[in-house]
């Protein structure tokens, strides 16, 4: 393979098979145009079938197979689903609900990520591996453990309790600082040693924990889960020290346990799962919505796409097949926004398990099926894009602000409205971007990755917790000509999900849109229209301007409401802010935006560039790839 190529291929799992298939696999993999497998994901048990007997010998001739062959080797640690013996002899490593039932043996990531045992087991058994294998020319990237976090992100148990109390120890040093960021007066709820403090579980019949506490847990998870990585990473260091070190992100809509923005940093190329939610009508959308935000976890840099699926999954209420159009253009669509190339969950489809209706790069029935054609399409198709692998996809010059910790917030109890929900708010903007032809990049508060002064317009929707430099830099970027937008519920809370003294959102609302705000009324089914003839629902907020901000719309509700500022906007140094103080439906978003950013309207393919090719997609998922630049 030469340096550039695009990587084409899956998670190899052979030790499913009689060695008698092995040979064939090659085969097909040849045939399929297969470069690079993911191997030993789950192969703990195959190895170390019992405590302390080690048997790398079926890993060591598949290995040598795949080096004769050519195909390159992405090495899993193994490290994702322990062996049944574990369990029996450290039950304690087992994950606990917030009910405080215990996991049991049978799924797989079955562990919780604080239990001392699973760290020294899976560490015990990394190193054996690396004994053995490290060094083998055809690992050309280390793969950690599975997709962290995907079915254990929070764990309930003794030794997690004893964590997060360690954790909150060495993030506050003293209690009064706890009790402070907790506001723990409220409900007589102050803690006068660290090991009182308990896990966020059931607390009592109505109620719900402390908002503070359960931010932190949250925290404190995503920290102990990218613990796992770091520590296999570092392990793996110490026998190779310059093989690329990766583990498999899910930056889906569906996963937010994980703060992605904070484990990026820590991995040599950002790789990404990504299965679509098939019952959405967006789903091209969804696609490139986790696209971009998968890119924008690399800095805008390239990342690759460690697994999707060739075509139905097994584990949606109902699991559609994909379209032979949808298998080509899916991969190709997340490679132009940077992906290395498509890899798939996974080579072989398996013949028993819970995954055996699980679609692969070699279905039940064999690679002369419909399948089998669109991948041996698809491979082709991305050999002859090789030339696009040095080349980072273009930025766009919009951007939105999308942060997990928002999220979670809203995934909090006793906020004013249950419907509020950030991920949805946040995907409503970037779809009716979309929707007008606008390509998107998403950046963290932080600007580590990428910075607000890259783009003409940056949106926040519901960016609820803000600081202090976040709210400079925001009139930073207004006063040197930017746009900024941002809608309900930003702005109106600290770190420690406290307000400021001076009121709800007063330290944002009121330095960038000389907003006050009065008070939030959250609407139940009913929708609304706004003086500009905008549709709009969920949320309203009852806010006061003066004669610094021009009035974009008023609610006209027909209630006391009416006449009340709905979208605002204010002008500052050659830039512009804007404020939307509800939920517009999607076509009023749509008809907005195409205002706001002087569009024509109607519906326009997103173009995304890469090197020298320009790729889009109708509504129909037809795709299209042009030449943007005259060949050299
Ligand atoms: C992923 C996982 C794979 C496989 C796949 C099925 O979550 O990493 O091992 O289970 O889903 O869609």
């Amino acid at each position: 393979m030469r340096k550039q190529d695009f990587y084409f291929g899956g998670d190899y799992n052979p030790e499913q098979w009689d060695e008698s298939f092995w040979d064939e696999d090659i085969l097909l993999m040849k045939e399929l145009g297969v470069n690079l497998v993911t191997l030993g994901v789950f192969s703990w048990s195959s190895i170390e079938q019992r405590e302390g007997e080690f048997d790398f010998s079926w890993l060591e001739v598949i290995m040598e197979k795949l080096h004769a062959a050519g195909i390159q080797i992405d090495m899993a640690t193994g490290t994702a689903s322990p062996p049944a013996w574990l369990a029996k002899k450290h039950p304690e490593m087992l994950g606990v609900t917030p009910e405080g039932v215990s996991f049991s043996h049978g799924g797989r990531q079955h562990f919780s990520p604080s239990s001392k045992a699973y760290r020294d087991y899976s560490l015990r058994f990394l190193e054996k591996l690396l004994e053995r294998v490290a060094g083998h020319e055809s690992i050309v990237m280390w793969h950690v453990n599975n997709e962290i976090g995907c079915h254990n992100p929070y764990d309930f148990g003794l030794e997690t309790l004893e964590q997060f109390q360690l954790w909150l120890k060495s993030k506050y040093v003293t209690l009064d600082r706890l009790n402070e960021a907790w506001y723990t007066r409220f409900w007589s709820q102050s803690y006068g040693s660290f090991d009182e403090i308990p896990l966020p579980g059931f607390t009592s019949y109505g109620t719900s924990p402390n908002p503070g506490m359960e931010l932190d847990f949250k925290r404190f998870s995503s920290d102990t889960l990218l613990r796992i990585y770091r520590r296999e990473r570092d392990l793996i260091r110490k026998f190779d020290k310059e093989t690329p070190i990766t583990t498999n992100f899910m930056s889906m809509r569906h996963v937010t346990a994980m703060n992605y923005w904070e484990w990026a940093s820590e991995v040599d190329l950002v790789s990404t799962d990504h299965y679509l939610d098939f019952v959405s009508s967006d789903r091209d959308i969804d696609l490139a919505f986790q696209s971009d935000l998968t890119r924008a976890l690399a800095g805008g840099k390239q990342w690759l796409l460690m697994e999707h699926s060739t075509s139905a999954v097994n584990w949606q209420p109902v699991n559609p097949i994909k379209s032979t159009r949808q298998i080509v253009g899916d991969s190709l669509e997340h490679i132009f926004r940077g992906s290395q190339g498509a890899m798939f969950f996974q080579f072989r489809q398996s013949r028993g398990g819970s995954e055996r209706f699980h679609s692969a790069l070699v279905p039940a029935a064999g690679i002369d099926t419909r399948v089998g054609r669109a991948l041996k399409e698809l491979s082709s198709k991305i050999q002859d894009l090789g030339q696009l692998a040095a080349d980072e996809t273009e930025l766009a010059k919009v951007a939105i602000v999308f942060d997990y910790e928002d999220q979670w917030v809203t995934q909090q109890a006793n906020l004013p409205s249950s419907k509020l929900d950030y991920f949805q708010e946040v995907f409503n903007w970037y779809k009716a971007l979309s929707q007008l032809g606008v390509r998107v990049d998403f950046i963290d508060k932080g600007e580590s990755f990428l910075e607000f002064s890259n783009y003409e317009y940056v949106f926040a929707p519901m960016m609820h917790i803000v600081d202090e430099d976040l709210v400079q830099r925001i009139l930073k970027f207004v006063e040197s000509g930017g746009h900024f937008y941002a809608t309900y519920f930003s702005g109106i809370s600290d770190k420690n999900l406290q307000f400021s003294a001076s009121g709800m959102g007063a330290d944002f609302l009121d330095p960038v849109f000389g907003v006050r705000l009065e008070e939030f009324a959250p609407m139940l089914e009913q929708e609304g229209k706004l003086s500009n003839g905008l549709g709009h629902s969920l949320w309203r907020e009852i806010i006061n301007v003066d004669d610094q901000q021009t009035v974009v719309a008023l609610f006209e509700d027909a209630d006391e409401l009416t006449g009340s500022p709905a979208i605002i906007s204010k002008t500052i140094g050659s830039g512009r802010c804007v404020y939307v103080a509800t939920s517009l439906d999607d076509n009023s978003l749509v008809s907005f935006l195409t205002n706001e950013l002087n569009m024509s309207s109607g519906h326009q393919p997103v173009e995304v560039t890469r090197g020298k090719l320009q790729f889009s997609r109708d509504l129909s998922g037809q795709h299209k790839i042009t030449d943007v630049m005259p060949r050299d």
